[in-house]
């Protein structure tokens, strides 16, 4: 069974077909399970819905570094209280850094909702999925201050060093791969699959982006990640059926979902 761990199946990429595939599609491809992942307060409300309308669907809801402008201290209580109330709500994410590309960002600003956020799944004792991008020293030093080991979480579509792979499994964290395993220059994550311990990797989508080779530019979606496995049984030199049987006993333990 493929359990798609990040996709974000409210994007406007589905809004032509959203029914015919979350309804029948992804199941006949071999999808069993999908965490639908919330980036902006406004729009989590869409990630809530998914999971109210397919049973296969469950939800993390958190404020991407992307979109913490504009948001303070006050907005925490309005996400504490869509995580209470609904109980398909299984994470916090994707939370964390991004500093990519050259236009002005909040730095101190992302810090913060990025703290913010892990303190409120400690409460709540929820798993965070973690996004950072171009920003390493500074994500494991917050993930260090704030001890978040002893919280869970996944480094999702992780694009770091196998040194720093290294500091983030010894930790207790997840690393999350996709698509980017496929691709022709996706060497340094090769590397990074082959030393990360298989109960240490969970697979994901991040559809509709990142679609692996021969997809490649094309929509992702959640049918793909026997793709991903497929490079990862290889890697790893065991089977597609145990790449998959091991992964999703490592998603059910992470997002307490047996
Ligand atoms: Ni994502």
């Amino acid at each position: 069974m493929i359990f798609d761990t990040h996709a974000h199946y409210d994007d406007a990429a589905f809004d032509a077909d959203r029914e015919e595939l979350l309804g029948g599609g992804l199941q006949a491809g071999g999808v069993g399970l999908v965490v639908n992942i919330g980036t902006d307060l406004k729009t989590l409300h869409q990630t809530i819905e998914l999971t109210e309308r397919y049973p296969y669907f469950y939800g993390a809801l958190g404020i991407h570094p992307d979109c913490v402008d504009g948001l303070n201290e006050e907005h925490l209580p309005i996400l504490r209280q869509m995580l209470l109330e609904h109980k398909k709500m299984v994470a916090i994410g994707e939370i964390g850094l991004d500093y990519h590309g050259d236009y002005e960002r909040d730095i101190p600003l992302q810090k913060k909702w990025f703290k913010w956020q892990l303190r409120l799944a400690r409460e709540l004792k929820l798993p965070v999925v973690i996004h950072s991008r171009d920003a390493a020293a500074d994500t494991m030093e917050i993930l260090k201050a704030e001890d978040a080991g002893s919280i869970g979480g996944v480094m999702h579509c992780y694009s770091y060093s196998v040194e720093i792979a290294r500091e983030v499994v010894k930790m207790g964290l997840y690393i999350g791969i996709g698509g980017v395993l496929t691709f022709k220059n996706g060497r340094k994550l090769k590397e990074v699959a082959a030393e990360t311990p298989m109960e240490q990797i969970l697979l994901e989508t991040d559809c509709p982006y990142l679609a692996p080779t021969p997809y490649r530019g094309q929509r992702n979606d959640s049918r793909n990640i026997a793709l991903v496995a497929q490079e990862l049984a290889q890697i790893k030199g065991i089977t597609l059926e145990e790449v998959l049987r091991i992964t999703e006993e490592n998603a059910r333990r992470f997002y307490k979902l047996w």
